[in-house]
């Protein structure tokens, strides 16, 4: 027997307060939620939608006890918060997804584990702590490849592409980190994601996968259906959905994909919450991602994530916000602004999506 649902009116304590978490408070709300907000910055694009805000370190335990204390449920819209955090939200309150989920995401090493030990495949990669090691695994590993941090990257930050000539010490001094990854560079076709929503009883219900275009190591665009063919998309997803049920989470899994030349998939990493290459779901599916969240983390039925359109998502990075006048104009377009003030280079703003009829290849 599953737990039974949360009702609507109750509150959902969401951590983290950007983007994601705005476009899921308003899901929350449209399903007659309230949302309560715990994140450090004052004025968080999701804490303007929201009911109810904390201002306050994602460490401090006084303040997270007392958020725990004022929510139903709690769930994330950002991975990186410390462990100890999640155990005492974990003691007042139920938390989806676990822990558990939170620790192989939040560590490229211990996602990559848990990929191939699961019989995913993954560029090659190894750890790396130190210039020896760094040394140890170019040599094993050849040019050109990409070292990671383990934890606390995003939008390509904490990232440094090792070419031919480049200088191991300095490459390593560049990262700034304790401890590493070194990837094999994937010469790739594209990239594809997708998101997989997973209720408490154990159902999952799966977005089409999305193929996506980085620009300076962050998504620009994300385009459905994926050009990749039904076979690469049906095994897509059935990698997504594996990922949910071992990991045994309630919420929403991303899975990022890098499809090769010659037709494999490789994992490149996951996220369990909202994701940006999502957006789309929610001007072209019957449920869109962050209501299947919502759905989820309350214990409620999920919905169809059926599209009923074609779609291309472009993201709006910085200065591009400016063009909002024009998309404006455009009647096909659909505007979605996160409230942030100040358009700093590399930062999500907005994005926009535009829907044709759905024509089946
Ligand atoms: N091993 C790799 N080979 C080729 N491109 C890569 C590789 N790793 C990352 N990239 C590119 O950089 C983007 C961001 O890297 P990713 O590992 O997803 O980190 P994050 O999204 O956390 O910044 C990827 O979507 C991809 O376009
Ligand atoms: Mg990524």
């Amino acid at each position: 027997m599953s737990p039974s649902p949360l009702p609507p009116g109750s509150t959902i304590g969401i951590i983290g307060g950007g983007q994601l978490g705005r476009m899921a408070a308003l899901a929350a709300a449209r399903l007659g939620y309230r949302v309560h907000i715990y994140c450090p910055e004052p004025d968080s694009p999701a804490a303007q939608v929201a009911a109810a805000a904390t201002v306050a370190a994602y460490d401090d335990p006084a303040a997270l006890e007392a958020f725990a204390r004022a929510v139903d449920v709690v769930t994330f819209e950002f991975e990186n918060i410390p462990a100890d955090s999640v155990r005492l939200l974990a003691s007042h309150v139920a938390v989806h997804p676990s822990w558990r989920v939170l620790e192989v995401a939040q560590d490229r090493i211990h996602e990559k584990r848990f990929f191939n030990d699961n019989g995913i495949a993954t560029p090659p990669w190894r750890r790396v702590d130190g210039p020896a090691a760094l040394h140890a695994a170019v040599a094993e590993i050849g040019r050109p490849a990409v070292l990671k941090t383990t934890r606390f990257g995003y939008d390509g930050k904490g990232q440094v592409k090792i070419g031919p000539g480049d200088d191991l010490e300095a490459a390593w001094a560049a990262l700034a980190a304790p401890e590493a990854v070194l990837e094999g560079f994937v010469d790739f076709a594209g990239e594809v994601s997708v998101i997989v929503a997973r209720g408490v009883d154990g159902g999952c219900a799966v977005f089409d996968p999305a193929w996506n275009v980085h620009t300076n190591h962050i998504l620009d665009t994300s385009r459905v259906p994926a050009p990749i063919g039904p076979d690469l998309a049906a095994a897509a997803v059935d990698l997504a959905e594996r990922c949910a049920v071992t990991l045994d989470l309630v919420g929403l899994l991303a899975v990022e994909l890098f499809v090769t030349r010659d037709g494999r998939l490789l994992a490149n990493e996951m996220a369990p919450r909202p994701h940006n290459s999502g957006h789309w779901t929610i001007d072209a599916c019957v449920t869109d991602q962050f209501e299947q969240f919502v759905r989820a983390v309350c214990g409620l039925p999920l919905g169809s994530p059926e599209r009923h359109s074609d779609a291309v998502m472009k993201n709006l990075i910085g200065a591009e916000i400016d063009t909002w006048p024009d998309i404006l104009r455009d009647p096909g377009a659909k505007l979605h602004l996160y409230g942030k003030t100040e358009a700093r280079a590399g930062r999500k703003m907005g994005h926009v999506t535009r829907l044709t009829p759905r024509r089946d290849p």
